[in-house]
């Protein structure tokens, strides 16, 4: 596509509101496309000036909220963050993500996910409950202790690697992709002592032994995370902690409180200082 050069494109995109149609149909809309336009822009478009009754969701349109998710002609992609030039085609095909129940056109229910990862317990669990009522100081945590989940934190629950994983599409029980790796995320973060809490959440027949390893969930990922990974990770700490193996590390312990070391800086001449104001004000 020539930079500034506008070229027309056929969005071609599934329509369905299930309180009133049959079933899913097409409907083909032009729009004119520039370069760096994205499918999103290409959306906003259509609700703009053709049929306002697209429904489509979108937030920050910066690849962060997770909100637009989509299949451009048959692949998960956040629509934000894919410029249409990227296909090459004249044409494309705009579905629903896949493995989600559909609220409205493009528009997915998102619940059964924010469900399933609340039921993980996404969030610091320790033994030493006091500390985590009324914290004292702050965990320390090295960069190598970092590293070892650090990836898994970057997951913006958009529900594509769901869209692309085929137990979710045959088990609509199954945990999934993103829960299994939010879990592991959890349990390898050393502040956390919460093991136990989770396991029973994801050893279950819909849980983390259901997962074939086919791998999409990591190709699909937008923000590069490897679910598939977390989830190996996941299977083999759990056979650890059955069999008793693997070193039980002690869990990161708080610092010292800060304190306050550095002198009072005074205020630069050309400031209105203490006693300035008071000659002035003398
Ligand atoms: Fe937020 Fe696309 S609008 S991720």
């Amino acid at each position: 596509m020539d930079k500034g050069k506008s070229e027309k494109i056929t969005f071609k995109v599934q329509r369905y509101n299930p309180e009133e149609d049959g079933g899913p149909h097409f409907q083909e809309f032009v729009v004119p496309s520039s370069r760096g336009m994205t499918v999103l822009d290409g959306l906003i478009y259509i609700k703009e000036n053709i049929d306002s009754t697209l429904a489509f969701r979108t937030s920050c349109r910066m690849a962060i909220c997770g909100s637009c998710g989509i299949l451009v002609n048959n692949y998960p992609h956040l629509a934000c963050h894919t410029q249409i030039e990227e296909f090459n085609s004249s044409r494309l095909t705009i579905k629903p993500l896949p493995n989600h129940q559909i609220i409205k056109d493009l528009v997915v229910d998102l619940n059964p996910l924010f469900e399933t990862h609340k039921a993980i317990k996404p969030y610091i669990l320790r033994d030493d409950g006091k500390e985590m009522e009324n914290p004292t100081a702050e965990f320390a945590q090295s960069s190598q202790a970092l590293e070892a989940f650090l990836q898994f934190t970057y997951c913006i629950k958009c529900g594509i690697c769901i869209s692309a994983c085929p137990t979710s599409a045959s088990d609509k029980l199954f945990t999934g992709p993103q829960a299994l790796a939010q879990c592991y995320r959890y349990c390898a973060d050393n502040r956390d002592e919460g093991d136990l809490e989770r396991f029973p959440v994801v050893d279950t027949e819909h849980g983390v032994w259901h997962c074939h390893l086919a791998g999409a969930c990591s190709e699909a990922c937008p923000k590069g995370l490897d679910p598939a990974l977390a989830i190996q990770l996941l299977k083999r700490r759990m056979v650890s902690r059955a069999v008793g193996l693997g070193k039980k590390e002690p869990p990161a312990q708080t610092l010292p409180p800060l304190t306050e070391t550095k002198p009072k800086i005074p205020f630069p001449d050309f400031t209105v200082g203490e006693n300035k104001q008071a000659t002035s004000e003398g």
